[in-house]
């Protein structure tokens, strides 16, 4: 995440990405990367995620813009020490935010305790429930206290029923 976003808009970035020589074309760094930006959104509120590549790499180009769906928000001109200009990319991750998840109660939600789909059982972080739009489905759900475990835990054992 950017400590100290210069838009004023909490997002997360990529500094870097790398996947052994020998394990490439497994699908690791998409992987990754759908992975991280859902921790981006779900756990940090990101709106977005930025990042930049060389022009010339045609593998990370394929998984942001390709595989990903990032687009290009503008060429910055010799970014790298070596005079390489560089895509800057952004991926908006708005849809993927806790707040825009509708809450739902009682038996609907049916989805293990706890909100988004983060480590939801059987999440492998690449498909999940989808809907009508081919959005993987998110449901907010109450936990804790909102289940009444609280009563449980924290019941007065000195007073007799
Ligand atoms: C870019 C890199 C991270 C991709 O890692 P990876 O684990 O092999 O990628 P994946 O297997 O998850 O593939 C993701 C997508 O990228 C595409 N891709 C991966 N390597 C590619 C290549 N050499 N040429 C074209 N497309 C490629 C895949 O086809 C896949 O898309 P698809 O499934 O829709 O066909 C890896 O090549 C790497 O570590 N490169 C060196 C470091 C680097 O350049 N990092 C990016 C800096 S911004």
């Amino acid at each position: 995440m950017e400590e100290e976003p210069t838009d004023g808009i909490q997002h997360g970035h990529i500094t870097s990405l790398s996947v052994m020589r020998t394990h490439r074309r497994l699908g690791i760094a998409e992987r990754l990367m759908r992975l991280s930006q859902r921790a981006m959104a779900e756990v940090f509120n990101a709106s977005y995620v930025s990042l930049h590549v060389r022009q010339s790499n045609v593998a990370a180009l394929h998984l942001y813009r390709d595989t990903l769906g990032f687009e290009v928000e503008k060429v910055e001109s010799k970014y790298y020490a070596d005079g390489e200009d560089a895509y800057a990319m952004k991926m908006d991750l708005t849809d993927m935010q806790i707040k825009n998840v509708p809450e739902v109660d009682g038996e609907d939600a049916d989805e293990g305790g706890e909100v988004g789909s983060m480590g939801k059982k059987g999440d492998d972080g690449k498909g999940g429930k989808e809907n009508k739009e081919g959005k993987e489905k998110m449901i907010k759900v109450k936990v804790g206290r909102g289940l009444g475990v609280g009563d449980l835990v924290e019941r007065n054992e000195s007073t007799k029923s």
